[in-house]
């Protein structure tokens, strides 16, 4: 079987539970992609005691990643804005194929970056950057692929549903937000959690993806659970509703409509009860209907596990030198809405 090597960039929250979760499902892994997917090289700022990295080459520097000639795939786990976008687009220009967690990049960079991709014929992979565990863009690009997408809507920040949650059963909106920064839920800066900012990360690249349009995260309207009081919460319960933060894209007759923020949801509602860090995301198609994805949105091996399935699509394209791409966005012309923000 063949070997399709890969460089790991970031042994963060996500990097770690990647490591992990490659190593425990090694055997499965490479029958689902039919070629080894081997770590050769792994950088992070800090080295972890805690991983065995055998004949793993270890370095700082994470240039030296994608610099390196037998990497295949650069899984960029690093985070953030504008080293994430060096290191992707380096990887691209030496011709590696890039799988990220990353959404903040994605959504502000994507389309500087996939045009690259397109130019140099290779892939690029998010999945792990939206609804964390769930596979929402596969099931969004893949599985509804027939149909005309009229809506996408649901909870997509696990840190900010946790908090809200945990606020409901009478807890402190700070006290909850520090357990998720332990448990490696929230970001490494929590505004964006609480003021909306990922979650409007993520539908932009959900709108991306489910209407063809390119990534306008600036379009989106933001707002955050910071505001949201114990009152808020006991008196929506009062009234037979739950507040849940919800992001919602939909096609209007002026171009597709981007919204981030908190919402009245009646308790009934199966999106009230997801709770804690799970998401979920109701899609509307044409033909199918409405179907709804759900489970952990957040978390090391709940992630990694997106990042794996990214991981076997590309290395099952690397193994067969197939020049099948998976495909991202640029089908249809919609016009984004201008939202009055
Ligand atoms: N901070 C993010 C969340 C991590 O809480 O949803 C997963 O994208």
């Amino acid at each position: 079987m063949k070997d399709v090597n890969v460089g790991i960039c970031g042994l963060g929250t996500v990097g770690g539970g990647t490591f992990n979760v490659l190593k425990r499902n090694a055997d499965q892994i490479a029958g689902r992609a039919g070629c080894n997917i081997r770590i050769s090289r792994i950088a992070s700022r800090t080295a972890r005691e805690d991983l065995e990295l055998g004949d793993i080459t270890f370095t700082t520097d994470i240039f030296d990643v994608v610099n390196d000639p037998d990497v295949d795939i650069v899984v960029e786990l690093i985070g953030g804005y504008e080293t994430a976008r060096e290191l992707v687009m380096a990887a691209i220009n030496n011709g590696k194929h890039v799988v990220t967690a990353n959404k903040a990049l994605i959504a502000v960079h994507g389309n500087e970056i996939f045009e690259a991709a397109e130019a140099k014929g290779v892939i690029v992979a998010f999945e792990a950057g939206v609804a964390g565990g769930i596979p929402v863009i596969k099931a969004v690009r893949e599985g509804l692929a027939g149909n005309r997408i009229d809506w996408i809507a649901g909870i997509i920040n696990g840190t900010g549903n946790f908090i809200l949650t945990e606020m409901r059963a009478g807890r402190e909106f700070a006290d909850v937000l520090k357990e998720a920064q332990a448990l490696g839920y929230a970001e490494a800066d929590p505004t964006f959690d609480v003021e909306g900012i990922d979650a409007a990360h993520k539908l932009t690249i959900l709108a991306s993806t489910g209407f063809g349009v390119p990534l306008q995260f600036e379009k989106a309207y933001t707002e955050g659970i910071s505001g949201i009081t114990p009152y808020d919460i006991t008196h929506a319960e009062g009234l037979g509703y739950r507040i849940k933060h919800l992001g919602i894209a939909r096609r209007r007759d002026s171009g597709i409509e981007l919204r981030v923020h908190p919402t009245l949801v009646p308790k009934d509602n199966l999106i009230a009860q997801v709770d804690g860090v799970l998401n979920a995301v109701l899609v509307d198609g044409d033909a199918v209907g409405q179907t709804m994805y759900y489970g952990p949105g957040a978390g090391d091996e709940a992630t990694a596990s997106a990042v794996i399935a990214d991981l076997v699509d590309v290395a099952r394209a690397v193994a067969n030198n197939s020049t099948q791409r998976v495909p991202y966005l640029g089908f249809s012309n919609d016009a984004m809405a201008d939202l009055p923000v």
